[in-house]
């Protein structure tokens, strides 16, 4: 009989939010007594936190939960559970193609995780649960981190945009903001765990609205100032700003705040504006071209990073073009270039001309190789400049290297001794790949 002492194994797909909702979900079951391990083999309970943002994505969790069938029919006693935004947008479609699966668990329900898998255990039949509840939060420090010195802490939840192509609001529901005094206590706590550094998550950080206790409402602006007197604390970056409502307030903040790092992620998606306007971004490329100028009047030498979508229904050879010309024109410090799919229940998936999958192909490659090209350029200017660079760790590549990001989040790789893990240092960069920079540490 499955006992509580087997463990439970959570596998995460998808995005950063999902990377810490995964945190709380496993926090939230070490409270309940189960054991927590990161070997799937040894566990009795493994829950597959998933992602619906593209059909790459989709493929990807379908072909795990597959995978498992076979484990499934060998061990009787084993609970296999989908969590998240898929399991939000198609728990039906997981039941029929997947019997074996014997807990779905949505996007706002994971408050009730603990009692669902107790559920999953004395009941055969399949659980599912893709309601209402509140956003549990985390009650002691993540147990797993990208790296010991960095964490991930959302601001807010769900989304109000609609953008044409996009599934999230559907999945994560409307904006909630968390209240600036959970923010801090969570960013506290972390700091007292050993973090240096955090990325503040939401969908659109610009909409960060909540009430304070002064009967004011807190911005997304205030709460950076706020955060930035943590102490322990040293570099803070947020992520996503959409165009259509960057505050001055927030590139006030971005300009004036020393803790807060140069680098901004700003999605521009398009460059053509009769695609912008089918996508329901709420700018045009010209707008978006005058405020990438203000921010880097204001921000010298601050880093932009975008995504861009190739291939959105109805785009021509001439609106892809106006994308590549954006692309080379903003000159990105970083690009996340995808191929368009269709997502269920989006009004763009009722969008008619489809761009065929191999010219889709195609633009997304062009796309690739000249941000590539772009980003060596952009690196090997730095080249014999100096950097500061927190160090994570030994290089994941070469771990007879070490590896850590500058402010403005570039990957540096250098040599140096393994006292230098978790401090900031000077490093002197001596060459550049499109995604990397090598560099000289003289201690
Ligand atoms: N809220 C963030 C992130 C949304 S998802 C933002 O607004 O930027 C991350 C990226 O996935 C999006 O910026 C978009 O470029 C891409 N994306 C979303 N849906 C997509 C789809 N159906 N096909 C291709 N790319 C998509
Ligand atoms: Fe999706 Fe747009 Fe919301 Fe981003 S802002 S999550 S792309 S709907
Ligand atoms: Fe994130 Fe994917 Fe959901 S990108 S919000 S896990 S659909």
């Amino acid at each position: 009989m499955l006992g509580k002492m087997s463990p439970i194994c959570v596998i995460t797909f998808g995005c950063q939010m999902n990377e810490y909702d995964s945190e709380v979900m496993a926090g939230l079951c070490a409270e309940a007594g189960w054991t927590i391990t990161d070997d799937e083999e040894k566990a009795g309970v493994i829950l597959i936190n998933t992602c619906s943002v593209r059909r790459h994505a989709e493929e990807r969790v379908w072909g795990r939960l597959f995978a498992l069938k076979e484990r499934a029919s060998r061990e009787p006693d084993l609970i296999i559970g989908v969590c998240g935004c898929m399991a939000q947008g198609k728990a039906s479609e997981i039941a029929r193609r997947c019997p074996h699966v014997r807990l779905i668990c949505g996007t706002r329900a994971f408050d009730r995780l603990p009692s669902l898998i107790e559920r999953a255990r004395r009941e055969r039949g399949g659980v599912i649960d893709v309601g209402e509840g509140s956003l549990p939060r985390l009650a002691s420090p993540p147990r797993k981190r990208e790296s010991w010195l960095k964490a991930f802490v959302p601001v807010m939840r769900g989304c109000n945009n609609r953008c044409a192509y996009c599934v999230v609001p559907a999945l994560r529901g409307p904006e909630v903001s968390r209240s600036g005094e959970e923010i801090i206590a969570e960013i506290r706590l972390l700091a007292s765990d050993g973090c240096r550094e955090i990325t503040l998550l939401g969908q659109n950080v610009n909409s960060y609205r909540a009430a304070r206790r002064d009967g004011m409402q807190a911005t997304f602006a205030g709460l950076l100032g706020e955060i930035a007197s943590i102490s322990g604390i040293e570099r803070i970056r947020f992520m996503t700003s959409h165009p259509k409502d960057m505050p001055d307030e927030l590139i006030a903040a971005l300009a004036g705040l020393p803790k807060v790092c140069p680098h901004l992620h700003l999605p521009l998606q398009s460059g053509s504006d009769r695609i912008l306007e089918g996508m329901k971004r709420g700018y045009t490329f010209g707008a978006y071209r005058l405020l990438v100028r203000k921010i880097r009047d204001r921000v010298p030498g601050i880093a932009l990073t975008t995504d861009l979508i190739a291939g959105f229904p109805g785009e021509t050879e001439e609106d892809f073009k106006r994308t590549l010309g954006a692309l080379e024109e903003i000159s990105f410090d970083g690009a996340f270039i995808f191929k368009y799919s269709d997502s269920e229940g989006t009004a763009a998936a009722g969008f008619i001309p489809k761009v065929p999958d191999e010219e889709i192909a195609r633009r997304h490659g062009i796309l690739l190789k000249r941000q590539g090209e772009i980003g060596l350029a952009k690196n090997s200017a730095l080249v014999g400049q100096a950097e500061e660079v927190l160090v994570e760790g030994p290089s994941p590549r070469n771990p007879g290297r070490l590896f850590g990001r500058t402010r403005a989040n570039r990957r540096v790789v250098f040599e140096g001794g393994e006292r230098l893990i978790g401090t900031a240092v000077c490093v002197t960069i001596r060459a550049a790949t499109p995604l990397t920079l090598l560099g000289e540490f003289r201690g």
